[in-house]
């Protein structure tokens, strides 16, 4: 009889909540408190007592959503580890040692950083991506790196000494009702399989929502999911910790 895969994690992005604040209240003195709607911490913590598993930011340089004054409320305030989603700069470098993150996922932030597919160049980057996850795990925080289903990225996420990688599912979840929908997942499931061979940790992420989450709940392996924009979308309706709820059942297989 086949064993029962370990339950995979769920990390909630909660970026697309300070993406509906900030539509309203860019450039305003003061992005917290009574009067700022919605507050991404308060979300957070709704989030955190429905169930998930951590909370993923992402302090983009043009400040687009997240802010760094969020991320310092939130590293005070959750339970739950916090996944800072980080540019592989020496500014962001600085402010994770500040902040001490439980992990950090190095992306891509500009378009030379970025690979055929959306995931940071690891390969053509190597020294610095390297150099970064050095410096992290001197202060005792673990790098993820978000790297296409590719050989190579995952070799050179193996190199790095990166402790995860997260597998980039934008193109899985973009051909999903498509005829290249099945090779799409044949490619996470071969840099999976890599990656655990080399002795990494695999989180999945970006695109992944009830539906297409479905067949990556049965593959054995995935540590955790990163997935915000379902997860906010289906919270307009009933509410987060529904949200949530519904997605840890069904992201392991479970009727929700
Ligand atoms: N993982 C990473 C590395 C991301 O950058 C993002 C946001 O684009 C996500 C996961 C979540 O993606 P989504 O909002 O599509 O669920």
């Amino acid at each position: 009889m086949m064993s029962r895969p370990e339950r995979i994690r769920l990390g909630v992005n909660i970026d697309h909540c300070a993406t509906l604040r900030m539509a309203r209240y860019r450039g305003y003195p003061r992005l917290r408190g009574e009067m700022v709607e919605p507050d991404p911490v308060a979300l957070a913590l709704e989030a955190e007592r429905a169930g998930a598993d951590g909370i993923t930011v992402h302090p983009r340089e043009d400040g687009r959503h997240i802010q760094q004054e969020d991320v310092r409320e939130l590293r005070g305030t959750l339970q739950i580890p916090l996944n800072m989603e980080m540019a592989v700069t020496p500014a962001m470098v600085a402010f994770a040692r500040e902040i001490q993150p439980h992990t950090v996922c190095m992306v891509p932030e500009k378009r030379a950083e970025v690979t055929t597919e959306g995931g940071l160049d690891v390969a053509g980057q190597y020294d610095a991506v390297a150099g970064a996850v050095k410096a992290l795990a001197a202060d005792g925080i673990h790098s993820s790196l978000f790297i296409d289903p590719e050989k190579n990225q995952v070799e050179a996420a193996a190199r790095a000494d990166a402790a995860f990688v997260e597998l980039h599912t934008g193109a899985y979840a973009n051909s999903y009702y498509t005829e290249e929908g099945e090779e799409e997942k044949e490619r996470l499931v071969r840099a999976l399989l890599h990656a655990r061979e080399l002795g990494l940790k695999v989180n999945m992420g970006h695109g992944i929502n009830y539906v297409n989450v479905r067949p990556l709940s049965f593959l054995g392996g995935i540590y955790e999911m990163n997935i915000g924009h379902s997860i906010l979308s289906r919270a307009l309706f009933c509410g987060i910790r529904e949200a949530v709820r519904e997605m840890a059942l069904r992201m392991n297989g479970e009727p929700a």
